[in-house]
Protein backbone atom coordinates (compact mmCIF):
# COMPACT_ATOMS: atom_id res chain seq x y z
CA UNK A 1 0.00 0.00 0.00
CA UNK A 2 1.24 3.15 -0.69
CA UNK A 3 1.53 4.65 2.67
CA UNK A 4 2.51 8.56 2.49
CA UNK A 5 6.27 9.13 2.75
CA UNK A 6 7.54 12.75 3.18
CA UNK A 7 5.15 14.26 0.56
CA UNK A 8 2.60 14.88 3.63
CA UNK A 9 4.70 17.06 5.24
CA UNK A 10 4.71 19.03 2.96
CA UNK A 11 1.01 19.30 2.16
CA UNK A 12 -1.37 18.44 5.07
CA UNK A 13 -1.28 16.55 8.52
CA UNK A 14 -0.61 12.76 8.69
CA UNK A 15 -1.27 11.27 11.79
CA UNK A 16 0.33 7.80 12.80
CA UNK A 17 -1.55 5.56 14.88
CA UNK A 18 0.24 2.53 16.19
CA UNK A 19 -1.55 -0.43 18.21
CA UNK A 20 -1.15 -3.68 18.78
CA UNK A 21 -3.63 -4.97 15.85
CA UNK A 22 -2.23 -2.47 13.67
CA UNK A 23 -0.42 0.86 12.42
CA UNK A 24 -1.89 3.25 10.03
CA UNK A 25 -2.37 7.01 9.21
CA UNK A 26 -4.89 9.59 9.78
CA UNK A 27 -4.06 12.35 7.02
CA UNK A 28 -6.38 15.42 7.04
CA UNK A 29 -5.91 16.88 3.81
CA UNK A 30 -8.00 19.17 1.27
CA UNK A 31 -9.49 16.89 -1.64
CA UNK A 32 -8.00 13.68 -0.47
CA UNK A 33 -11.19 11.31 -1.37
CA UNK A 34 -10.03 11.90 -5.01
CA UNK A 35 -7.21 10.37 -4.20
CA UNK A 36 -8.99 7.39 -2.47
CA UNK A 37 -7.58 4.61 -4.55
CA UNK A 38 -4.11 5.08 -3.91
CA UNK A 39 -4.88 3.47 -0.04
CA UNK A 40 -6.64 0.47 -1.26
CA UNK A 41 -3.85 -2.27 -1.16
CA UNK A 42 -2.82 -3.51 -4.13
CA UNK A 43 -3.84 -6.77 -3.90
CA UNK A 44 -7.20 -6.32 -2.63
CA UNK A 45 -10.10 -8.01 -3.86
CA UNK A 46 -13.64 -6.35 -4.34
CA UNK A 47 -13.80 -2.68 -3.13
CA UNK A 48 -16.88 -2.37 -1.38
CA UNK A 49 -18.06 1.32 -0.56
CA UNK A 50 -20.70 1.45 2.35
CA UNK A 51 -22.48 4.72 2.43
CA UNK A 52 -25.90 6.11 2.89
CA UNK A 53 -27.96 7.44 -0.32
CA UNK A 54 -28.13 10.87 1.26
CA UNK A 55 -24.29 10.86 1.70
CA UNK A 56 -23.39 9.19 -1.82
CA UNK A 57 -25.69 12.15 -2.85
CA UNK A 58 -23.99 14.83 -1.77
CA UNK A 59 -20.14 13.52 -1.66
CA UNK A 60 -20.22 10.48 -3.93
CA UNK A 61 -19.02 11.74 -7.07
CA UNK A 62 -15.67 13.30 -5.71
CA UNK A 63 -15.05 9.79 -4.07
CA UNK A 64 -16.24 8.14 -7.22
CA UNK A 65 -13.64 9.81 -9.05
CA UNK A 66 -10.94 8.88 -6.73
CA UNK A 67 -11.92 5.14 -7.27
CA UNK A 68 -11.84 5.19 -11.07
CA UNK A 69 -9.35 2.93 -11.33
CA UNK A 70 -10.69 -0.04 -8.67
CA UNK A 71 -13.68 -2.03 -9.33
CA UNK A 72 -16.05 -0.91 -6.60
CA UNK A 73 -19.27 -1.54 -5.90
CA UNK A 74 -21.66 1.00 -3.62
CA UNK A 75 -24.05 -0.38 -0.87
CA UNK A 76 -26.50 1.76 1.08
CA UNK A 77 -26.94 1.06 4.63
CA UNK A 78 -29.97 3.01 5.71
CA UNK A 79 -28.52 5.77 8.13
CA UNK A 80 -30.01 7.27 11.57
CA UNK A 81 -29.53 5.63 15.21
CA UNK A 82 -32.38 3.60 14.65
CA UNK A 83 -30.92 1.51 11.84
CA UNK A 84 -27.52 1.20 13.92
CA UNK A 85 -28.53 -2.51 14.21
CA UNK A 86 -26.95 -5.65 13.46
CA UNK A 87 -29.88 -6.47 10.50
CA UNK A 88 -28.61 -4.12 8.00
CA UNK A 89 -25.39 -5.61 8.38
CA UNK A 90 -26.58 -8.93 7.40
CA UNK A 91 -28.22 -7.77 4.39
CA UNK A 92 -25.21 -5.87 3.19
CA UNK A 93 -23.24 -9.45 3.87
CA UNK A 94 -25.49 -11.21 1.85
CA UNK A 95 -25.27 -8.78 -0.82
CA UNK A 96 -21.30 -8.76 -0.71
CA UNK A 97 -21.26 -12.67 -1.23
CA UNK A 98 -23.68 -12.74 -3.87
CA UNK A 99 -21.50 -10.08 -5.82
CA UNK A 100 -17.95 -11.68 -5.42
CA UNK A 101 -17.13 -10.55 -1.76
CA UNK A 102 -14.30 -12.55 -0.51
CA UNK A 103 -11.40 -12.60 2.08
CA UNK A 104 -9.47 -10.51 0.05
CA UNK A 105 -12.50 -7.38 0.08
CA UNK A 106 -11.92 -4.74 1.29
CA UNK A 107 -14.81 -2.19 3.36
CA UNK A 108 -14.23 1.49 2.49
CA UNK A 109 -16.58 3.10 4.84
CA UNK A 110 -17.58 6.23 3.80
CA UNK A 111 -20.53 8.67 5.78
CA UNK A 112 -20.65 9.77 9.53
CA UNK A 113 -20.07 8.32 12.86
CA UNK A 114 -23.00 5.76 12.40
CA UNK A 115 -21.58 4.42 8.78
CA UNK A 116 -18.01 4.53 9.93
CA UNK A 117 -18.94 2.63 13.34
CA UNK A 118 -21.61 0.05 10.91
CA UNK A 119 -18.85 -0.26 8.06
CA UNK A 120 -15.83 -0.55 10.37
CA UNK A 121 -18.18 -3.50 12.09
CA UNK A 122 -19.12 -5.06 8.91
CA UNK A 123 -15.46 -5.65 7.93
CA UNK A 124 -14.49 -6.98 11.15
CA UNK A 125 -16.85 -9.76 11.03
CA UNK A 126 -17.15 -10.58 7.24
CA UNK A 127 -15.51 -13.85 6.74
CA UNK A 128 -14.68 -13.39 9.95
CA UNK A 129 -12.63 -9.67 9.23
CA UNK A 130 -11.20 -8.02 6.21
CA UNK A 131 -9.53 -4.59 6.10
CA UNK A 132 -11.88 -1.33 6.40
CA UNK A 133 -10.35 2.50 4.88
CA UNK A 134 -12.28 4.98 6.78
CA UNK A 135 -13.94 7.99 5.14
CA UNK A 136 -15.39 10.14 7.35
CA UNK A 137 -17.76 12.96 6.25
CA UNK A 138 -19.52 14.57 9.76
CA UNK A 139 -17.00 16.80 11.71
CA UNK A 140 -17.87 14.38 14.57
CA UNK A 141 -16.97 11.25 12.59
CA UNK A 142 -13.76 13.09 11.49
CA UNK A 143 -12.42 14.34 14.83
CA UNK A 144 -13.42 10.98 16.35
CA UNK A 145 -15.70 8.41 15.64
CA UNK A 146 -13.66 7.51 12.30
CA UNK A 147 -9.91 7.43 14.20
CA UNK A 148 -9.27 4.39 16.71
CA UNK A 149 -10.46 0.75 15.64
CA UNK A 150 -14.21 0.89 17.83
CA UNK A 151 -16.90 -0.13 15.87
CA UNK A 152 -20.84 -1.40 16.78
CA UNK A 153 -23.82 -1.48 16.39
CA UNK A 154 -26.87 -0.93 19.02
CA UNK A 155 -29.16 -3.20 20.56
CA UNK A 156 -32.54 -2.54 21.53
CA UNK A 157 -31.72 -2.47 24.84
CA UNK A 158 -28.53 0.02 24.79
CA UNK A 159 -26.14 1.91 22.30
CA UNK A 160 -23.25 -0.04 20.84
CA UNK A 161 -23.23 -2.93 23.08
CA UNK A 162 -22.28 -5.15 20.11
CA UNK A 163 -19.31 -4.37 18.63
CA UNK A 164 -15.63 -5.09 17.95
CA UNK A 165 -12.19 -3.24 18.03
CA UNK A 166 -10.88 -3.12 13.79
CA UNK A 167 -8.13 -0.69 13.16
CA UNK A 168 -8.39 0.61 9.57
CA UNK A 169 -5.87 0.37 6.40
CA UNK A 170 -6.46 4.30 6.65
CA UNK A 171 -8.50 7.24 7.99
CA UNK A 172 -8.91 9.82 4.49
CA UNK A 173 -10.30 12.99 6.19
CA UNK A 174 -11.00 15.80 3.97
CA UNK A 175 -12.87 18.84 5.48
CA UNK A 176 -14.17 19.55 1.54
CA UNK A 177 -16.90 16.99 2.76
CA UNK A 178 -18.44 19.13 5.31
CA UNK A 179 -18.91 22.27 3.08
CA UNK A 180 -22.52 20.06 2.41
CA UNK A 181 -23.01 19.36 6.18
CA UNK A 182 -26.28 20.88 7.81
CA UNK A 183 -25.29 23.65 10.35
CA UNK A 184 -26.71 21.66 13.27
CA UNK A 185 -24.49 18.72 12.61
CA UNK A 186 -21.31 20.55 12.29
CA UNK A 187 -22.26 22.37 15.27
CA UNK A 188 -22.54 19.05 16.89
CA UNK A 189 -19.05 18.08 16.05
CA UNK A 190 -17.54 21.43 17.15
CA UNK A 191 -18.37 20.29 20.92
CA UNK A 192 -16.38 17.06 20.87
CA UNK A 193 -13.42 19.53 19.03
CA UNK A 194 -14.34 21.67 22.34
CA UNK A 195 -14.00 18.47 24.48
CA UNK A 196 -10.84 17.81 22.91
CA UNK A 197 -9.73 21.32 23.82
CA UNK A 198 -10.11 20.74 27.53
CA UNK A 199 -9.04 17.22 27.84
CA UNK A 200 -5.64 17.80 26.44
CA UNK A 201 -4.85 21.19 24.18
CA UNK A 202 -5.29 24.56 25.81
CA UNK A 203 -3.85 25.99 22.57
CA UNK A 204 -6.47 24.50 20.73
CA UNK A 205 -9.21 25.66 23.71
CA UNK A 206 -7.69 29.28 23.18
CA UNK A 207 -8.19 28.93 19.51
CA UNK A 208 -12.18 27.82 19.48
CA UNK A 209 -11.98 30.88 22.00
CA UNK A 210 -10.72 33.63 19.86
CA UNK A 211 -11.54 31.98 16.53
CA UNK A 212 -15.22 31.39 16.81
CA UNK A 213 -16.23 33.57 14.74
CA UNK A 214 -13.87 31.84 11.93
CA UNK A 215 -14.62 28.52 12.87
CA UNK A 216 -18.61 28.78 13.04
CA UNK A 217 -17.96 30.36 9.31
CA UNK A 218 -16.29 26.97 8.41
CA UNK A 219 -13.60 29.54 6.79
CA UNK A 220 -10.98 26.68 5.61
CA UNK A 221 -8.19 27.62 7.56
CA UNK A 222 -9.92 27.60 10.84
CA UNK A 223 -11.73 24.12 9.82
CA UNK A 224 -8.49 22.59 9.18
CA UNK A 225 -6.93 23.65 12.52
CA UNK A 226 -9.06 22.43 14.40
CA UNK A 227 -9.54 19.20 12.77
CA UNK A 228 -6.14 18.65 12.71
CA UNK A 229 -5.17 19.57 16.32
CA UNK A 230 -8.65 16.57 17.36
CA UNK A 231 -7.28 14.38 15.31
CA UNK A 232 -3.79 14.56 16.10
CA UNK A 233 -5.13 14.29 19.99
CA UNK A 234 -7.08 11.25 19.58
CA UNK A 235 -4.25 9.41 17.36
CA UNK A 236 -2.10 10.23 20.48
CA UNK A 237 -4.26 8.97 22.98
CA UNK A 238 -5.12 5.64 21.03
CA UNK A 239 -1.63 5.29 20.17
CA UNK A 240 -0.84 5.21 24.03
CA UNK A 241 -3.70 3.20 25.04
CA UNK A 242 -6.03 0.90 22.42
CA UNK A 243 -8.33 -0.30 24.59
CA UNK A 244 -9.69 2.10 26.75
CA UNK A 245 -8.34 1.02 30.07
CA UNK A 246 -6.78 3.96 30.64
CA UNK A 247 -6.23 7.52 29.16
CA UNK A 248 -8.44 6.69 26.56
CA UNK A 249 -11.28 7.05 29.26
CA UNK A 250 -9.87 10.43 29.06
CA UNK A 251 -11.87 10.38 25.44
CA UNK A 252 -15.20 10.11 27.61
CA UNK A 253 -15.50 13.64 29.09
CA UNK A 254 -19.13 14.89 28.83
CA UNK A 255 -20.09 11.09 27.82
CA UNK A 256 -21.05 9.15 31.11
CA UNK A 257 -23.69 12.05 31.17
CA UNK A 258 -24.13 12.72 27.72
CA UNK A 259 -24.85 8.88 26.84
CA UNK A 260 -27.51 9.24 30.19
CA UNK A 261 -29.36 11.91 28.88
CA UNK A 262 -29.45 10.27 25.01
CA UNK A 263 -30.80 7.35 26.21
CA UNK A 264 -33.51 9.03 28.73
CA UNK A 265 -34.61 10.78 25.40
CA UNK A 266 -34.31 7.21 23.16
CA UNK A 267 -32.07 9.14 20.88
CA UNK A 268 -34.24 11.47 19.35
CA UNK A 269 -34.54 14.33 20.89
CA UNK A 270 -30.15 15.04 21.00
CA UNK A 271 -27.71 14.58 18.30
CA UNK A 272 -24.60 13.01 20.28
CA UNK A 273 -22.79 16.04 20.13
CA UNK A 274 -24.87 17.83 21.75
CA UNK A 275 -25.75 15.22 24.43
CA UNK A 276 -22.16 15.80 24.92
CA UNK A 277 -22.21 19.68 25.45
CA UNK A 278 -24.49 19.19 28.35
CA UNK A 279 -22.45 15.99 29.73
CA UNK A 280 -19.67 18.80 30.09
CA UNK A 281 -21.54 21.02 32.00
CA UNK A 282 -22.03 18.59 34.18
CA UNK A 283 -18.64 17.52 34.22
CA UNK A 284 -17.71 21.09 34.55
CA UNK A 285 -20.15 21.97 37.79
CA UNK A 286 -18.70 18.61 39.03
CA UNK A 287 -15.32 19.50 39.25
CA UNK A 288 -16.04 22.81 40.61
CA UNK A 289 -18.12 21.39 43.41
CA UNK A 290 -15.27 18.60 44.13
CA UNK A 291 -12.77 21.09 44.63
CA UNK A 292 -10.89 20.47 41.45
CA UNK A 293 -11.56 23.31 39.05
CA UNK A 294 -11.59 27.27 39.50
CA UNK A 295 -14.57 28.94 39.54
CA UNK A 296 -12.69 31.03 36.92
CA UNK A 297 -11.43 27.74 34.03
CA UNK A 298 -15.07 26.65 35.00
CA UNK A 299 -16.48 29.97 33.95
CA UNK A 300 -13.92 29.54 30.65
CA UNK A 301 -15.07 26.20 30.04
CA UNK A 302 -18.93 27.06 30.37
CA UNK A 303 -18.32 30.06 27.99
CA UNK A 304 -16.85 27.89 25.23
CA UNK A 305 -19.59 25.21 24.95
CA UNK A 306 -22.39 28.37 25.03
CA UNK A 307 -20.39 29.68 22.02
CA UNK A 308 -20.93 27.03 20.07
CA UNK A 309 -24.94 26.44 21.49
CA UNK A 310 -27.39 26.89 22.13
CA UNK A 311 -27.94 23.35 23.10
CA UNK A 312 -31.64 21.78 22.40
CA UNK A 313 -33.99 22.61 24.87
CA UNK A 314 -33.65 20.61 28.32
CA UNK A 315 -36.75 21.09 29.14
CA UNK A 316 -39.34 17.94 31.07
CA UNK A 317 -36.13 16.22 31.56
CA UNK A 318 -35.93 14.99 35.10
CA UNK A 319 -32.61 14.74 36.80
CA UNK A 320 -33.63 12.03 39.29
CA UNK A 321 -33.89 9.96 35.87
CA UNK A 322 -30.53 11.19 34.42
CA UNK A 323 -29.14 10.09 37.42
CA UNK A 324 -30.50 6.58 37.43
CA UNK A 325 -29.48 5.97 34.03
CA UNK A 326 -25.36 6.77 35.18
CA UNK A 327 -25.81 3.32 36.84
CA UNK A 328 -26.88 1.61 34.12
CA UNK A 329 -23.73 3.36 31.44
CA UNK A 330 -21.78 0.38 30.40
CA UNK A 331 -18.60 1.96 31.20
CA UNK A 332 -19.67 2.03 34.86
CA UNK A 333 -16.82 -1.27 35.93
CA UNK A 334 -18.01 -2.92 38.76
CA UNK A 335 -20.81 -0.65 39.36
CA UNK A 336 -18.43 2.33 40.25
CA UNK A 337 -19.34 5.20 37.70
CA UNK A 338 -16.13 6.59 36.58
CA UNK A 339 -16.66 10.40 35.78
CA UNK A 340 -13.72 12.41 33.71
CA UNK A 341 -13.57 15.95 35.38
CA UNK A 342 -11.70 18.30 34.24
CA UNK A 343 -8.88 20.46 36.99
CA UNK A 344 -7.75 23.14 34.56
CA UNK A 345 -8.31 24.12 30.58
CA UNK A 346 -6.38 20.93 28.66
CA UNK A 347 -6.40 18.60 31.92
CA UNK A 348 -8.82 15.93 33.67
CA UNK A 349 -9.12 13.31 36.44
CA UNK A 350 -10.52 10.29 36.24
CA UNK A 351 -13.06 9.92 39.87
CA UNK A 352 -15.22 7.23 41.39
CA UNK A 353 -16.94 7.20 44.13
CA UNK A 354 -18.47 11.34 43.91
CA UNK A 355 -21.63 11.36 46.23
CA UNK A 356 -24.67 11.19 44.72
CA UNK A 357 -25.99 14.20 45.97
CA UNK A 358 -23.23 16.37 44.32
CA UNK A 359 -23.86 14.37 40.78
CA UNK A 360 -27.55 15.45 40.93
CA UNK A 361 -26.24 18.83 41.37
CA UNK A 362 -24.31 18.84 38.64
CA UNK A 363 -27.08 17.05 36.20
CA UNK A 364 -29.62 19.51 37.88
CA UNK A 365 -27.08 22.83 36.82
CA UNK A 366 -26.53 21.29 33.35
CA UNK A 367 -30.13 21.16 33.14
CA UNK A 368 -30.68 24.75 33.87
N1 LIG B 1 -16.49 4.69 17.23
C1 LIG B 1 -16.31 5.74 17.95
O1 LIG B 1 -15.25 5.93 18.56
C2 LIG B 1 -17.40 6.78 18.02
C3 LIG B 1 -17.14 8.02 18.58
C4 LIG B 1 -18.16 8.97 18.59
C5 LIG B 1 -19.39 8.67 18.04
N2 LIG B 1 -19.62 7.45 17.51
C6 LIG B 1 -20.92 7.12 16.91
O2 LIG B 1 -21.17 8.01 15.84
C7 LIG B 1 -22.57 8.11 15.62
C8 LIG B 1 -22.96 9.53 15.33
O3 LIG B 1 -22.25 9.97 14.20
P1 LIG B 1 -22.62 11.32 13.44
O4 LIG B 1 -22.85 12.38 14.41
O5 LIG B 1 -21.61 11.50 12.40
O6 LIG B 1 -24.07 11.01 12.85
P2 LIG B 1 -24.57 10.35 11.49
O7 LIG B 1 -23.66 9.30 11.03
O8 LIG B 1 -25.99 10.01 11.69
O9 LIG B 1 -24.50 11.57 10.47
C9 LIG B 1 -25.31 12.70 10.69
C10 LIG B 1 -26.16 13.06 9.48
O10 LIG B 1 -25.36 13.78 8.54
C11 LIG B 1 -25.48 13.21 7.24
N3 LIG B 1 -24.20 13.47 6.58
C12 LIG B 1 -23.02 12.85 6.80
N4 LIG B 1 -22.05 13.43 6.11
C13 LIG B 1 -22.59 14.44 5.42
C14 LIG B 1 -22.06 15.43 4.54
N5 LIG B 1 -20.76 15.49 4.27
N6 LIG B 1 -22.93 16.31 3.99
C15 LIG B 1 -24.25 16.27 4.30
N7 LIG B 1 -24.79 15.39 5.15
C16 LIG B 1 -23.98 14.48 5.70
C17 LIG B 1 -25.78 11.76 7.55
O11 LIG B 1 -26.36 11.09 6.47
C18 LIG B 1 -26.72 11.89 8.73
O12 LIG B 1 -28.02 12.20 8.30
C19 LIG B 1 -23.22 7.54 16.86
O13 LIG B 1 -23.85 6.31 16.54
C20 LIG B 1 -22.08 7.32 17.84
O14 LIG B 1 -22.27 6.21 18.66
C21 LIG B 1 -18.65 6.50 17.49
ZN1 LIG C 1 -18.47 11.33 21.42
Amino acid sequence: MPIPGAWYKVRMPSFRVETAHGSYHAIVERGIIGRAAEFVPARAGKLFVVSTEDVWQHQGAALARGLREVAHEVLYLPGGEENKRLAPLESLAERMVLAGGDRSSVVLAFGGGIVTDMGGFLAAIFMRGIPVIQVPTTLLAQVDAGVGGKTGVNLECGKNLIGSFHQPLAVLIDPNVLETLPEREYRAGLWEIVKAGIIREPDLFHYLSDRSSAVLAREADAVERIVADSVRMKCEVVTADERESDLRRILNLGHTFGHALEAETAYTRFLHGEAVAFGMRAAMRLGETTGRLSAGNAGQILALIARYGPIPSLQGIAAERILARLVHDKKAVRGAVHFVLPVSIGAVEIVSGIDEALVLDAIGFALS
